[in-house]
């Protein structure tokens, strides 16, 4: 937590988790929001033991987001393993940023926000997507794209080229 002529600053360090498989223009959308609004904001990818065949490695995901976020001087990314709310705990953050696309998402955040309070005593700010990201998701991009849809508009000119690059490399058009 910083301070400013001695006094404390609430929430001044976010973590924006996700898997961000791949980062999608919803998810950068958020990000701005959130580097608007908070001095730091920690992009932290998950590393899932749960998804064993993911997109791209954690390393790929990082360094894509790297890419994409290098404009903002208050943006940093990192992973985690494990609890998101001990990895709050271990970096000293103060919210947790999340990102609402429709109302639906809400339910299941809801839960979330609620068990990372109890857990750790943080409280989680939800920030809303523009609209025109309502349907974006990462899981709805790679269908599309393994299909040969146009994928384009809906993620970063990196991220396009390090799928076209991946398709590639596993031979395929
Ligand atoms: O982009 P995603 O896959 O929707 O992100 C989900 C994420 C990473 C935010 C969530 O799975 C998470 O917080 N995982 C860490 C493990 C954890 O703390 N689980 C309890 C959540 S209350």
């Amino acid at each position: 937590m910083s301070t400013h002529n001695g006094v404390k600053l609430p929430q001044s360090h976010a973590v924006y988790p996700g898997s961000f498989d791949p980062p999608t223009n919803g998810h950068l959308d958020v990000i701005a929001r959130a580097a608007a609004i908070f001095p730091l904001v920690t992009v932290a990818v998950v590393v899932n033991p749960q998804k064993r065949s993911p997109f791209f490695v954690l390393d790929e995901r990082e360094e894509m987001l790297r890419r994409c976020t290098s404009a903002y001087a208050n943006v940093r990314v990192d992973h985690f393993r494990g609890l998101l709310a001990d990895y709050i705990n271990r970096i000293s953050a103060d919210v947790i940023v999340k990102g609402l696309r429709v109302v639906s998402d809400f339910e299941n955040e809801m839960a979330f926000a609620h068990m990372n309070r109890s857990l750790s005593n943080v409280d989680t700010t939800f920030l809303m997507s523009d609209s025109s990201y309502s349907f974006v998701s990462s899981s709805l991009i790679k269908e599309v794209f393994l299909q040969g849809g146009d994928i384009a508009k809906y993620v970063p000119a990196v991220v396009l080229e390090c799928m076209q690059q991946k398709r590639l490399a596993h031979g395929r058009k």
